[in-house]
C-alpha cells in the first residue's frame, strides 16, 4: 500500500491540521480491494435463500432439482447445515440472535429469514439456484404492525442505560405549570444502506478458520464466530482491511456465519455476499419510533415537568431497543423527570443500532417539543434552551466534564443570521416558496474503551503501527497515522498503520463515536513509550523495536461523570404548500466534540451525519406491507437516501472543546452531526408555514394535508 499524506509537519505537528485520507489513492484507483473482490483459489460462492412468509414452520427444502443445476455443489438448510452453539452469552451480554446463528431450526419467525444457502461454482450459479429453490412452508399469520402508543403488550427494556428514569411528582408539576405542551410524535423504520453491501469470504488454512470481511470491528466479530463455532478464540482470525460504510449494521451477521458453515462441509473457501434487498432484513435497521413528550413550564420557559417516552420495537426471537427518551437524560433538567423505553415484539427481523441509535429519533421529538414549547412561551428557542441548561446530569447528578452547547449555539447564531429572525411563522415568501428557518440542539456520549496497541520502530528509519481499528470511511486510519506522528515526534509519511486484523489484537470496534478515541489512546501510550527508549539512544536491530500498549487501566480509571459532545443545528427550509415540496437550503452544525484530530475528514463526518438528518426529516421511510410482512420497494429505488439534488450547502464547524481527560482531547465524531438535524428541519418547516410536523418523513402529501386543514 501506498502513504499519500501530502499536508507539512509544523512544529505545532500532525494533529489538527487536513490530510486527505492515506488509503485515498488506493480506493479511486481501484487497488484497495474490499471483502467481496479479494481473489481467492478454488473460491466457491454461496446465496442467501429467504423466507417468504413472514411466519411458520419450514415442511420442505425441495434441494433435489437445485443440486441438478449447473454448477451447484451443495444447499445447506436447517435439516443438514451443521450445529452451532447459540446458548452463549455474546460480548454484548446476550445471547446471539438467531438470525445470525443460521439454519439451526425449522421455525419462520419473519419475512426475509434466512432459510438455505446454495452453493455453486460461479455467483451467477448461485443466484440462479438459490431463486429457483423450492420452500414450503406451514404458514401462521403475523403481525407487523407497529401502532404507535396502542401495544398492550409493550414492555421496558434497560439498554446501556436503565428502561425507567424518574424522580419528582409528574402530574403535580405539570398541574402547577403555566404552560404544558403534550404532544405525539413518531419516526420511521430506517435502514442504514452503506455503499459496500456486507460480504463475507471463509476459509479453513492450516487448522485456522480464516474471514476476510467487511466489518465494524474484526474481533467482534472472531469471538462471536469462535462462540458460535465452538473454537479456540486463537484459531479464528477474521481480517477487514477496506469498508464502504456501515453505519452501526456491520457486525455479525447471517452470512459470515453461513460462509463458515460451508467452507467446513466443503473444505473449500467460500463467499457470501448479501444484495441490497436482503439486507433489509439481514442487516439490521432502526426501528420505527412511537414519543409522547409532556413539557411543562413556568411563563419564563424554566421547565417543571418533563417527560418523554418511547416506543419502539423488536424481534419475537431477539431483544433490541432503540432508547429514544435517553437523550432528555442529559439535555433537560425538570422538578419532575420522568423518562421510558418500551418495547414491543412483533414478526419483524431484530433491529440494531444505527448512527446515533436512540440519541437520533429522541431528539427529533424533544428538539421538536422545545421548539413547540417556546413558541407557547414566546420565547426565543436558543433562549429557552439557555434558561434550561443543567448544573449536573439531570438524572446521574453527576457532573458534565465540558458542556459547551451555548458556546455553539452563539456561534452558530453568529453565523447563520440567527438575530434577525421574526419568530413568526408563514410570513417569508420567496415566488412560490414559504421560508422558515429552525434549530435545535445536539448532543451524544463522548466515551473510550479499552484498547490495545503496538507500535514498530522499524530498521529503515520508518514506524509501523498495528492496532485492530476499523475505518469504515470515517478516516479513522488516516486520523491514526496523525496520532502516531506527533507521539513519535515524526513527519507523518514516516509512519505506516496497519488495522482491520483480529490478530492484531483487542481493540473496540468502530462504533458509540468511540473507535478513533480508544484506538489513539492506545496508539499514543504505545508511540510514547517507544519515542522515549529511541530517545535513550536505543539501537534498532533488523526485526525493529515494537513497544505494545493496553489502556484497559487507564481508561478503567476514569471518573464517572456526565460525558457528552454538544453540538447546535440550524437550517432555512423552502416549503411549497401546493406541491408540497420541501427543499432544505442551507444548514449549519457547530459542535463541541473534543479536539479534532484531521479537519477534512472531521467535517465530512459532521456534514455526512446532517446529511442524514436531512435524509430522516424529508425521505427516508422503510413501509412494510400488512399483508405479506415484507417491504414495499426494499432497494435504492423504494427507499430514497437524500442524494446530491437534496443536499444544499452544508457547513459544519466546531468550537474549541478538549477532553479534560482524553490524553489528545478526543471525544468522537462519528454520530454527533445527525443527532437534532431533523428537529432543526422540522422546526424550521413549521417557520415556514406554521404547520407543525410531528411525523416524519415530512412528506409532500403529509405537508399537502396539513395545508388543507390549516
Ligand atoms: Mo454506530 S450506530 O455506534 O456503528
Amino acid at each position: 500500500m501506498t502513504t499519500a499524506i501530502t499536508g507539512r509537519t509544523t512544529a505545532k505537528g500532525a494533529v489538527g491540521t487536513a490530510h486527505t485520507r492515506v488509503e485515498g489513492r488506493d480506493k479511486v484507483t481501484g487497488a484497495a480491494r474490499y471483502a467481496g473482490e479479494i481473489p481467492f483459489a478454488e473460491l466457491a460462492h454461496g446465496w442467501l435463500a429467504l423466507s417468504t412468509v413472514a411466519r411458520g414452520r419450514i415442511l420442505a427444502v425441495e434441494t433435489a432439482p437445485v443440486l441438478a443445476m449447473p454448477g451447484v455443489i451443495a444447499v445447506l438448510h436447517h435439516g443438514n447445515a451443521p450445529r452451532v452453539d447459540t446458548e452463549y452469552i455474546g460480548l454484548l451480554g446476550v445471547p446471539p440472535d438467531p438470525t445470525t446463528a443460521v439454519f439451526q431450526q425449522d421455525r419462520v419467525p419473519y419475512l426475509g429469514w434466512p432459510v438455505a444457502l446454495v452453493v455453486a461454482e460461479t455467483s451467477e450459479q448461485a443466484r440462479e439456484a438459490a431463486e429457483a429453490l423450492v420452500v414450503r412452508y406451514e404458514e401462521e399469520p403475523h403481525d407487523v404492525a407497529f401502532e404507535g402508543g396502542e401495544h398492550p403488550d409493550a414492555y421496558p427494556l434497560d439498554a446501556h442505560m436503565p428502561a425507567v428514569a424518574e424522580k419528582g411528582d409528574l402530574e403535580a408539576e405539570l398541574a402547577a405549570s403555566a404552560v404544558v405542551l403534550d404532544a405525539e410524535y413518531s419516526t420511521p423504520e430506517e435502514h442504514h444502506n452503506p455503499m459496500e453491501p456486507h460480504a463475507a469470504t471463509a476459509r479453513w488454512d492450516g487448522g485456522r478458520l480464516e474471514v476476510v470481511d467487511s466489518n465494524q470491528g474484526t474481533v467482534w466479530v472472531a469471538a462471536e464466530l469462535a462462540s458460535l463455532f465452538s473454537l479456540d478464540p486463537a484459531a479464528v482470525r477474521v481480517r477487514s482491511e477496506h469498508v464502504g460504510g456501515g453505519f452501526g449494521s456491520k457486525g455479525v451477521r447471517a452470512h459470515q456465519v453461513a460462509a463458515v458453515m460451508a467452507a467446513t462441509v466443503l473444505q473449500r473457501p467460500v463467499r457470501v455476499v448479501m444484495t441490497r434487498r436482503q439486507m433489509f432484513s439481514l442487516a439490521g435497521y432502526r426501528s420505527p419510533t412511537a414519543q409522547r413528550l409532556r413539557l411543562g413550564a413556568d411563563a419564563d420557559g424554566r421547565l417543571r415537568a418533563l417527560e418523554h417516552r418511547s416506543l419502539s420495537l423488536t424481534s419475537t426471537v431477539h431483544e433490541f431497543i432503540e432508547p429514544s427518551a435517553g437523550v432528555a437524560r442529559t439535555m433537560y433538567d425538570a422538578d419532575a423527570h420522568h423518562t421510558s423505553n418500551q418495547v414491543v415484539r412483533l414478526d419483524v427481523p431484530t433491529p440494531t443500532w444505527m448512527r446515533a441509535p436512540g440519541e437520533a429519533p429522541g431528539s427529533f421529538a424533544l428538539e421538536s417539543a422545545l421548539d413547540e414549547l417556546a413558541e407557547k412561551c414566546g420565547i426565543d428557542p436558543i433562549e429557552l434552551r439557555a434558561r434550561n441548561e443543567p448544573e449536573r446530569g439531570p438524572v446521574s447528578g453527576l457532573p458534565f466534564s465540558g458542556r459547551n452547547l451555548h458556546a455553539c449555539f452563539r456561534e452558530g447564531a453568529r453565523r447563520f443570521g440567527w438575530a434577525d429572525r421574526d419568530p413568526r411563522p408563514g410570513l417569508r415568501r420567496d415566488g412560490r416558496w414559504l421560508l422558515g428557518t429552525g434549530t435545535a440542539a445536539a448532543s451524544f456520549p463522548a466515551g473510550s474503551a479499552p484498547s490495545t496497541g503496538a507500535v514498530t520502530a522499524e530498521a529503515d528509519g520508518t514506524f509501523t503501527v498495528r492496532i485492530n481499528a476499523a475505518d469504515i470511511g470515517t478516516g479513522a486510519r488516516t486520523a491514526l497515522t496523525l496520532v502516531a506522528a506527533d507521539a513519535l515526534e515524526v513527519a507523518p509519511d514516516r509512519v505506516q498503520v496497519h488495522i482491520g486484523d483480529s490478530d492484531f489484537g483487542m481493540a473496540f470496534i468502530a462504533g458509540g463515536s468511540m473507535g478513533t478515541r480508544s484506538w489513539a489512546w492506545a496508539v499514543t501510550v504505545a508511540a510514547g513509550e517507544l519515542r522515549e527508549r529511541l530517545a535513550l539512544g536505543a539501537i534498532i536491530p533488523p526485526e525493529g523495536i515494537t513497544v505494545r500498549s493496553d489502556t484497559t487501566e487507564a481508561v478503567g480509571a476514569l471518573a464517572q461523570m456526565e460525558r457528552h459532545s454538544f453540538g447546535a443545528q440550524f437550517a432555512e427550509v423552502a416549503v411549497d404548500v401546493t406541491t408540497g415540496e420541501v427543499r432544505v437550503r442551507r444548514m449549519l452544525g457547530i459542535f463541541a466534540a473534543g479536539r479534532i484530530i484531521n479537519p477534512l475528514t472531521a467535517r465530512n463526518q459532521f456534514v455526512g451525519g446532517m446529511t442524514w438528518g436531512i435524509s430522516m426529516a424529508l425521505h427516508e421511510e422503510a413501509v412494510r406491507d400488512r399483508a405479506t410482512g415484507g417491504h414495499y420497494g426494499a432497494d435504492l429505488a423504494g427507499y430514497h437516501v437524500a442524494t446530491h439534488a437534496d443536499v444544499p450547502h452544508i457547513e459544519a464547524d466546531w468550537i474549541d472543546d478538549p477532553d479534560p481527560d482524553d490524553p489528545i482531547g478526543i471525544k468522537g465524531i462519528g454520530e454527533i452531526g445527525i443527532v437534532g438535524a431533523a428537529a432543526a428541519i422540522a422546526n424550521a418547516v413549521w417557520h415556514a408555514t406554521g404547520v407543525r410536523h410531528r411525523s416524519l418523513p415530512i412528506r409532500p402529501d403529509r405537508v399537502l394535508r396539513a395545508a388543507q386543514h390549516a
